[in-house]
């Protein structure tokens, strides 16, 4: 598929994801909010791809934010519907992705963009990146998801501040916090995701998807995160993976999923 506002590059079992409009610092548009989307249902449901990576290009941002030329003159309702069909095609359907999704933050990744980073199963970043929700200081609140997962990321009391002040962390901020799970240099950045895929990619595919499940259960409303662990963790005795992975262990070898 050939796409406008982002690169796709597929390397082994690794696809990696950029947004690409450095001259906008990677705001997210409509268009590019459509083509991630996109992007991302073909990763997941791409055999070869066990895990994504996604970034920003240049060297300044990951994503500066929704673009704001876009929602300027909307309405109630636009903005509402801005929101909604924003966190239904992108935000929630990375969280609730299959295979791992790992967001490298490169640079500033700010309102939209540290939504998009948060959506994300987890984040590393470049000691260079900042990062911050400051949508009150446009008159508006973070809308793709940012007052959520921001508190379930560093705690309430760092989200209320961190939303009131509108004001930008730094990556060792973030990494004091939970934000992110490490923080490297800029040139250092796609080989620390790419250490830590290869350690994810030794273990089942099908495992991870149902752990994905469980975990996200935690954060959703009326769903006993329990009783999906239970499902999940009778699910996979029944995937081939299962037999493979105790297989191999009794046999002292390495599993091959
Ligand atoms: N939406 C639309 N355009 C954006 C954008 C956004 N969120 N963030 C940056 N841009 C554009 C700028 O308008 C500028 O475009 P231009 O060259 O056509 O004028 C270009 O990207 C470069 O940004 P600029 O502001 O010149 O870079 P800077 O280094 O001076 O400042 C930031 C960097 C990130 C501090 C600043 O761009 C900024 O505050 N952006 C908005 C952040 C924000 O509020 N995000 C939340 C949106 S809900």
């Amino acid at each position: 598929m050939s796409y406008n506002n982002i690169l796709v590059t597929e390397n082994d079992e690794i696809t990696t994801i950029t947004i690409n409009r450095p001259k906008k610092l990677n705001a997210l548009n409509k268009e590019t909010i459509q083509e991630l989307h996109d992007a991302f249902a073909d990763a997941d449901s791409d055999e070869e791809t066990r895990v994504v990576f996604l970034t920003g290009s240049g060297e300044k941002a990951f994503v500066a934010g929704a673009d704001i030329s876009e929602f300027a003159n909307f309405d109630v309702a636009e903005g509402a519907n801005l929101s909604k069909k924003g966190q239904e095609l992108l935000f929630d359907f990375i969280e609730n992705l299959s295979t791992p999704v790992i967001a490298l933050i490169n640079g500033f990744a700010l309102g939209g963009g540290l939504e998009l980073a948060m959506a994300c199963h987890f984040r590393i970043a470049s000691d260079n990146a900042k990062m911050g929700l400051p949508e009150v200081s446009l008159g508006v609140i973070p809308g793709y998801g940012g007052t959520q997962r921001l508190p379930q990321l560093v705690g309430k009391g760092k989200a209320m501040e961190m939303i009131m002040t509108a004001a930008m962390i730094s990556a060792e901020d973030a990494l004091q916090n939970g934000l992110v799970n490490h923080v490297t240099t800029q040139e250092g950045l796609l080989t620390l995701a790419e250490i830590i895929a290869n350690k994810i990619l030794r273990n089942s595919p099908m495992a991870i998807a149902s752990a994905i499940k469980a975990v996200n259960a935690n954060f959703k409303d009326g769903v006993n995160g329990y009783q999906v662990e239970i499902a999940q963790f009778g699910h996979c005795f029944g995937t081939d993976d299962f037999e493979e992975g105790t297989t191999a262990f009794l046999e002292k070898r390495k599993a091959n999923f």
